[in-house]
């Protein structure tokens, strides 16, 4: 049983599809805490109410970076994670933070990487014209949003989107990316070839959705 500790910063609705498809599917692994480093964060809520301990480290608290990755890291252990799943969770995180948790730590970035990394991404895409826009899961590593691939949904930018209308149909392409990768972690699927991530056995690394649905 791989323990999951899943790190939000607020609506949480990517950690929740992964706490539902845990069970649905029957993983063999169990999300094992929810941390936010924000306390009014909605998602703690959700996680609170299935029964997943919730704890939260709020970032004001610390002068410094490295201080508040320390206390985050030593947080997080507490709860022996296996792996450590960034939900939208708002923060960079130092060096040292993401060595600890090298090849363990997965995040969800809501583009096609390596095109726009960082913030405003639904923004960008459009700005830039182009003709589809996606979701990556990646490995994190010292570079920001740059880590090994692991699976990438995509979706058409139709007539008419703004950053709104991106940012909800892509979340729905998140929520089928994001448990998939996870489930392969915890399946003990993955493996690093130079840059690449290989699935074993092997399973699309992709997924396109077409239609016109926005996450609930
Ligand atoms: C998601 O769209 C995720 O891709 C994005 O924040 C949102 C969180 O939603 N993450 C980033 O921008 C990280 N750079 P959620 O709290 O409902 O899962």
């Amino acid at each position: 049983m791989k323990n999951i500790v899943i790190l939000i910063s607020g609506r949480g609705s990517n950690m929740e599809a992964i706490v539902r498809a845990c069970a649905a599917e029957r993983w063999p692994a169990r999300v094992a805490a929810v941390v936010s480093n924000r306390p009014d964060a909605p998602g703690l809520a959700f996680a609170a109410a299935q029964g997943i301990a919730t704890a939260v480290l709020e970032h004001g608290g610390f002068a410094e970076r490295e201080a508040f990755d320390a206390a985050l890291a030593d947080l997080v252990d507490s709860f022996s994670p296996d792996l450590v799943v960034l939900a939208g969770f708002m923060r960079v995180l130092t060096t040292g933070f993401v060595e600890r948790y090298a090849g363990r730590m997965l995040n969800v970035h809501p583009s096609l990487l390596p095109s726009f990394p960082g913030l405003r991404t639904h923004e960008r895409a459009l700005e830039a014209g182009v003709a589809l826009h996606g979701a990556t899961v990646h490995f994190v590593t010292a570079q920001l949003d740059h880590g090994p691939i692991v699976v990438q949904g995509a979706m058409p930018v139709r007539p008419g989107d703004d950053p709104a209308a991106l940012a909800r149909r892509l979340l729905a392409v998140e929520h089928v990316i994001y448990p998939r990768a996870v489930r392969w972690f915890v399946e003990g699927r993955l493996a690093l070839s130079g840059l690449r991530v290989v699935v074993t056995p092997p399973e699309p690394q992709w997924y396109f959705s077409d239609t016109n649905e926005a996450a609930a």
